[in-house]
């Protein structure tokens, strides 16, 4: 009975940046211990996280997730991102309009902490008029006066602008500040994981240096393939085994082509309940093509001239590639060519291959670079690694 029915099925699947996806791959071990803090307090070493990793690896997605859970559970949750003038935003703007969505006998409490005035029907009215008001004191007021129910703040796109470091870093002083008050906090920022490695490098960011840090990269193969199959079957439709494999072959476990593969294949023939491998060939192009425009043509924006020069001596390789050639193609020493192995590994684009070799291991950056700098790459053998069985396909 699977012929095509005159229902249209409404693609579950959800491309684009921040678009939180229905099933959530991958990180189940971080999810549960960090959203048990907001059960039970307990913080562990979870007061400060930071989540760093590739372009659509989904950061941002991990955030909401977090925001719903944290907000389930009766916590106030402020959600910024580090562009300039974030503490005025959350201080003028944020928490004025939590507090005015907090129940009145909370107001109540609030009022003696003479950090607010409220109105006759406690409607939120001003700030009090304190000398300096200060982040610390509003969140220790907001925690104690809920009974020390838990605030979870969230700044994404954190990156290395000076303007922004300087406010992030008083930023995150007076949360800290705050967490030495007693306040139940926790702080969880995001950015890429370049950016965030040369903003380590600088002064002022101990804070970043001190939390706990989470690595956003690919999901494994069996991971994709479970987002792939629950998603389709959450949307009401089936994908057939050998359609499931090409998919997971096309997206390389990349979490935003996951979702691009996906939604290309489900819209191919949307009455049909069962996504075959016609389907999935036609997402095969289609979707790689958008990842490319959407995602890897961003990360090669984030990339500064020597790392770019460093994967075009790669990209000359179909496969992986001796770091002696790169060395060599680039005509510098061998210390240079080990200082940017070490950060495009870190960074997530490139991975070790066997001894003294290095393979881009950010899908389809190779293909971008080869269009980009117009190489036509030397064949060369491949060594297994977890997605060695699932070769992305050829356009
Ligand atoms: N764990 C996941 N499992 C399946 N799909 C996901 C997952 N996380 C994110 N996605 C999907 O990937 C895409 C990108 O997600 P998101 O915007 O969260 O990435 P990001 O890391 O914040 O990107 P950027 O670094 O550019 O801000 C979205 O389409 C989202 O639905
Ligand atoms: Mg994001």
């Amino acid at each position: 009975m699977d012929e095509a029915t005159d229902e249209q099925y409404t693609s579950p699947f959800s491309p684009g940046y921040g678009k939180q996806p229905l099933v959530f791959g991958g990180h189940e071990r971080e999810i549960v211990e960090l959203t048990d803090v907001f059960d039970s307090l307990d913080f562990g070493e979870n007061h400060s996280v930071l989540l760093s990793g590739l372009r659509g690896a989904g950061k941002t997605s991990m955030l909401s997730l977090l925001q719903n859970a944290a907000a389930d559970r009766g916590w106030l949750v402020i959600s910024e991102d580090a562009s300039r003038g974030l503490m005025k935003r959350v201080m003028n703007s944020t928490i004025p309009t939590l507090i005015g969505g907090l129940e009145s006998s909370t107001k109540a409490r609030l009022t003696g902490f003479n950090l607010w005035k409220f109105g006759a029907n406690w409607e939120y009215e001003d700030r009090a008029r304190e000398a300096v008001p200060q982040l610390r004191n509003d969140l220790v007021a907001l925690s104690a006066a809920r009974d020390g129910r838990g605030i979870l703040i969230t700044i994404d796109e954190v990156s290395s602008g000076k303007v922004r470091l300087r406010e992030l870093s008083e930023f995150a002083v007076q949360v800290s500040h705050a967490l030495n008050d007693g306040a139940n906090i926790m702080i969880v920022f995001a950015g890429i994981k370049v950016d965030i490695d040369e903003l380590i490098k600088q002064e002022h960011t101990t804070f970043l240096r001190r939390s706990r840090d989470l690595d956003f990269r690919r999901l494994s193969p069996s991971e994709t393939r479970r987002v792939l199959a629950e998603t389709s079957e959450l949307g009401g439709r089936r994908i057939e085994p050998a359609a499931l494999e090409l998919l997971v072959s096309i997206s390389q476990g990349y979490p935003y082509l996951v979702q691009l593969a996906g939604d290309y294949a489900w819209r191919n023939n949307q009455t049909a309940r069962i996504i075959t491998l016609p389907d999935a060939k036609v997402a095969l192009d289609r979707a790689i093509r958008a990842v490319q425009s959407r995602v890897i043509s961003k990360v090669y924006l984030d990339l500064s001239d020597q790392d770019r020069e460093f994967l075009a001596a790669m990209a000359v390789d179909e496969g992986r590639t001796r770091t002696a050639d790169i060395r060599d193609r680039m005509q510098v020493s061998d210390q240079y060519v080990q200082i940017y192995r070490r950060r495009l590994i870190d960074s997530g684009y490139v991975q070790p291959d066997g001894h003294g070799y290095v393979r881009f291991s950010l899908p389809y950056l190779d293909r971008y670079i080869r269009t980009v700098v117009g190489i036509t790459p030397d064949p060369e053998d491949d060594v297994p690694d977890e997605w060695a069985h699932y070769p992305a396909p050829e356009l």
